[in-house]
């Protein structure tokens, strides 16, 4: 069935500015990491992506390897993109990343000039795309120096294959250097992507202080911990859930007796607050004006909608922040 979004898309959706640039991001975004894949249901990817844009998501998030198999989900979305979205590219926010394993040989990997370069342009070809919105350098690169990597992205920016770039799993003193490098080089840093939830919170340890003192947003990445810090594991592991797929990276085993016990309190706590665990999660770390956006993943449109509900509150007591900080411990 042919698609019309909603016009009332825009009416509910919060937008935050990134660090101190003009873009604005929805303060949620929609990963495509897990179930966007060629293992996967294309109608149930449309149905996500449809609901997403409809509720006021306007920035989606990929790279090259996302699957499985690798570069599939980059496809399947290229392919919604074409069939469903045509006409409204100016609407979207669209994230690509290299620096994982993504081909055999010595240029599929890490931080070269060359393996960046040529893996976007495999990417643009997947998506049937011109530019990407945001290009990241998606890990650091021990071995490649810093420089190279950084003017790769400058010079993906110059030639016109991505409006901005950013950095993703950069600790705080090589983020500070490779903010550094960006700015001399003319292509600022737009923002960064750490892990970040509840459970993940090294980010509490300098780098937001950093990103915020370079004007430089923060998207963190599996802000539910890959759906444990929802309801769903407390009965035992569904079916249909990550922990029970074979390609999921949720493995049974990260599902322990204390994370559990710990989920079961703060479930208790969300109640109380009126929220879903899921709406907590999120809107503890959207609390923080620092962050920009969080960056989910969703298996069922059901899963968007209700996590959409968090940034209605996102206020905390002090109580209730030490009463989290205690179950945590
Ligand atoms: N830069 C990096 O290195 C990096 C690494 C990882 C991820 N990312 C990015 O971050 C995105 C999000 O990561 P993530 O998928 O791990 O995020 P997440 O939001 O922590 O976990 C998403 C999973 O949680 C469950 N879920 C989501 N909303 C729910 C709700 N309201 N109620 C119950 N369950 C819910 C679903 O699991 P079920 O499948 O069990 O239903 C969903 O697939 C990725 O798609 C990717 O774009 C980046």
């Amino acid at each position: 069935m042919s698609y019309t979004p909603s016009t009332q898309r825009y009416d509910a959706m919060e937008y935050r500015r990134c660090g101190n640039r003009g873009l604005r991001l929805p303060a949620v975004s929609l990963g495509l990491w897990h179930n966007f894949g060629g293992v996967d249901p294309l109608e149930n990817c449309r149905a996500i992506l449809r609901l997403a844009f409809d509720s006021g998501i306007t920035h989606f998030d990929l790279a090259n390897n996302y699957g499985p198999p690798p570069g599939s989900a980059e496809e399947n979305f290229g392919r919604i993109l074409h069939e469903d979205f045509h006409g409204y590219r100016d609407q979207l926010i669209i994230s690509t990343k290299a620096g994982y394993t993504m081909w055999e040989g010595p240029y599929g990997d890490w931080g070269s000039k060359k393996y960046l370069v040529s893996s976007l342009d495999q990417s643009l070809k997947r998506m049937g795309l011109d530019y990407v919105d945001i290009f990241y350098h998606h890990r650091p690169d021990p071995d490649t120096p810093l420089e190279e990597t950084m003017a790769a992205l400058d010079l993906i920016v110059r030639q016109g294959k991505a409006l901005y770039v950013g950095l993703s799993n950069y600790k705080n003193e090589e983020a500070a250097k490779a903010i550094a490098l960006l700015r001399q080089m003319g292509t600022p840093c737009l923002i960064h992507q750490p892990k970040y939830s509840m459970f993940e919170r090294w980010v509490e340890g300098g780098l937001l202080d950093l990103l915020e003192k370079e004007g430089v947003g923060c998207i963190p990445f599996s802000p539910l911990a890959q759906g444990l810090l929802t309801d769903k594991y407390l009965k035992g592991i569904p079916q249909d859930s990550r922990a029970a797929k074979p390609s999921g990276f949720l493995k049974e085993s990260q599902i322990t007796d204390e994370k559990l016990s710990q989920v079961k309190q703060l479930n208790e706590l969300a109640i109380k607050r009126e929220q879903t665990l899921a709406q907590m999660a999120l809107a503890w770390i959207l609390r923080d004006k620092r962050i920009t956006s969080v960056l989910i993943g969703a298996s069922k449109p059901e899963q968007i909608t209700d996590s959409l509900q968090s940034f209605r509150n996102t206020w905390f007591s002090t109580e209730e922040l030490a009463a989290i900080d205690k179950i945590l411990r």
